[in-house]
């Protein structure tokens, strides 16, 4: 089946956007996948070379892009505090540039456009759980800032383009995701975790492990940013993607052990600044527009991404 749909990820070859240009060449899409490589890889998306609806260009989308596509989604931005933190400019470019670009390349050729927003626009909230109308407890100095600002002013964009231009945007707030695909050194802490149990090195938990974060499978995020960019027009967002089951950092760290028989043990570290102390998404609002909420355990999502770092790491020892 063809859908003939033109669509433009940025990001694609990334963690979410790789899975993205998967499930919609699957669907029977066209994929334009565009990225600049900084912190995507090629391994990510190199069983799509070659597929004759794939297309891969090098390019960054702090620079403007002229291509004739249908809709587009915006992944494009280091994610992980490692690498937006490596060349805080440059990530409050991507976000604030980027998202120029975009709109700019939406409004031109008429495209729908989704952003992948953050549940970081909530900062250190003190509303808990999150819901879409909590504008968030941001510090705007500080060193997630680059990160967390860039992309709160990336969704006054979007927005002023729908008011402004009449633009028909789709703003998601992702929460954390994880699953294969990940960075195996980026300091996220499903990533860490696996890759410290596998290696049967210490697992570092920063503070005492108490702070609670709430971990969506890919497969759940993907199949509720597919189902956002096919809303009807005058559905907007932002709208929270993420699983709000909760788990402290340390029950993760058990689950981690338990799923790989490591003998790792836990260490404790200081906590790093700003490091929001919970956050959780209230999903009512997906459910009532989208129909959507996850559906994978954390187990079960841990067996999937544990296989895939197994495989990762072999392949690098070989
Ligand atoms: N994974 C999560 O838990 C999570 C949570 C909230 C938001 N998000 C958002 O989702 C999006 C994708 O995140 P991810 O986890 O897949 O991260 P990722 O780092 O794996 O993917 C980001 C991709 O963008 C590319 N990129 C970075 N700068 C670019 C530029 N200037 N031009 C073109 N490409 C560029 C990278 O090379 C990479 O392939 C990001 O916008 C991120 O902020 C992710």
């Amino acid at each position: 089946m063809h859908s003939n749909k033109r669509i433009l990820v940025t990001g694609g070859a990334g963690f979410l956007g790789s899975h993205l240009c998967d499930r919609l060449l699957a669907r029977g899409d066209e994929v334009l996948c565009v990225d600049n490589f900084f912190t995507g890889s090629r391994r990510n998306i190199e069983h799509l070379i070659g597929h004759k609806r794939f297309e891969l260009m090098r390019h960054d989308v702090t620079f403007p892009l002229y291509v004739e596509v249908d809709e587009i989604y915006n992944l494009a931005c280091p994610a992980s505090p490692v690498h937006y933190q490596h060349d805080p400019v440059a990530t409050t470019k991507v976000s604030v540039h980027g998202a120029i670009n975009m709109l700019g390349l939406a409004k031109r050729v008429k495209a729908k456009i989704l952003q992948a927003s953050t549940s970081e626009v909530y900062g250190d909230p003190s509303v808990h759980p999150q819901t879409e109308d909590y504008w968030g407890n941001v510090n705007p100095i500080g060193i997630r800032s680059c990160y967390d600002e860039g992309k709160r002013c990336a969704e006054t964009l979007f927005f002023d383009y729908w008011r402004q231009h009449k633009l028909r945007i789709k703003v998601m707030r992702i929460f954390n995701t994880y699953g294969p695909r990940m960075h195996p050194n980026d300091g996220r802490v499903v990533s860490n975790f696996i890759v410290q149990a596998l290696r049967g090195e210490d697992i570092t938990i920063y503070g005492e492990g108490g702070q609670t974060r709430s971990f969506c499978y890919v497969d759940d995020l993907l199949d509720g940013m597919v189902r956002l960019m096919e809303t009807p027009d005058e559905v907007t967002g932002p709208v929270n993607i993420g699983n709000p089951n909760e788990f402290t950092i340390r029950q993760l760290a058990e689950r981690v052990i338990a799923l790989t028989g490591s003998s790792s043990k836990l260490v404790f570290q200081p906590l790093p600044s700003d490091d929001p102390r919970q956050r959780q998404p209230d999903i009512t609002l997906a459910g009532r527009l989208l129909d959507w909420k996850p559906t994978i355990e954390l187990d079960e999502g841990l067996r999937h991404t544990i296989a895939y770092f197994d495989d990762l790491l072999s392949e690098s020892a070989a």
